[in-house]
């Protein structure tokens, strides 16, 4: 699959009410080329693993090691593996890029400023997850509107020009903090130990901290920056 021919591809348009499966299925029908899941194994990924798994599609799952997740994080990885016998396609950064960064700038320059930071979500975030749409027609992502303000206008379907014109298909984009929950707990999912420790979304370990009482969802993810900064560059 070319880059081009991936510029072309038609994007479905949903009714604002539309729900998961009705999204993930105009997603898989109009995608050219292979579909895989963007997978932090936070709560939303692992109801979109269930959710795929019932509709027995053939999307594979892809994961981006940033050499600075939670243990806890590895441990839903593992559980996931065994419960639905699925493959994780790990995507580690260029060693080369970690080693310079960190022997010049230290293991925390993330903390030092706002274009440190991106140089770091750079390296180990946005160039390994292009390696990993590479040749793929969509990609499935767990983000919801009500997450950040960055997030308030986000499509149910939308045309992914950053990393060549494939689709971006975000099924759980209407779900609420509480429909999230109902279904994971419904269905007993193996969902991250740190969730229950307050933290509602996790990131890296070192650039998330649980939050307070009336924070916030996010305001645990790089709490040194303003909201409208909150992006690492895979969301733009
Ligand atoms: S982030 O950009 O701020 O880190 P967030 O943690 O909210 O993103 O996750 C939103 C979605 O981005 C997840 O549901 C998942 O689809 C994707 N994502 C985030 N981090 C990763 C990762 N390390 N590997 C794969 N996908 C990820
Ligand atoms: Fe680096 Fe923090 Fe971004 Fe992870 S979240 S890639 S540790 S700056």
């Amino acid at each position: 699959m070319s880059q081009t021919s991936q510029q072309f591809a038609n994007v479905p348009q949903l009714a604002a009410d539309a729900g998961a499966e009705q999204i993930l299925a105009a997603g898989l029908a109009a995608a050219i080329g292979p579909v895989t899941l963007a997978c932090s194994f936070s709560v939303e990924d692992v109801v979109l693993i269930d959710i795929l798994h019932k509709v027995a599609s053939k999307v594979t799952v892809f994961a981006l090691d940033t050499g600075r997740l939670n243990e806890e994080t590895y441990e839903v990885a593992e559980a996931l593996r065994e419960r639905y016998g699925i493959a994780i396609d790990w995507y580690f950064p260029e060693g080369q890029a970690v080693e310079k960064l960190e022997r010049e700038k230290g293991l925390f320059s993330f903390r030092a400023s706002l274009d440190n930071r991106h140089e770091c979500c750079r390296i180990r975030k946005v160039e390994p997850l292009r390696r990993a749409l590479t040749g793929k027609g969509g990609w499935i992502t767990g983000l919801r509107r009500v997450q950040s303000v960055t997030r308030a206008e986000l499509a149910a379907i939308e045309l992914d020009q950053a990393n060549g014109g494939l689709l971006k298909i975000n099924p759980l984009l209407n779900w609420s903090d509480e429909q999230v929950w109902a279904y994971a707990e419904q269905h007993r999912l193996p969902v991250n130990r740190l969730h229950r420790q307050g933290y509602p979304s996790i990131g890296c370990a070192p650039c998330t901290r649980p939050i307070r009482e009336g924070e916030h969802p996010r305001a645990g993810r790089w709490w040194w920056e303003n909201p409208e900064h909150k992006e690492c560059g895979l969301h733009r």
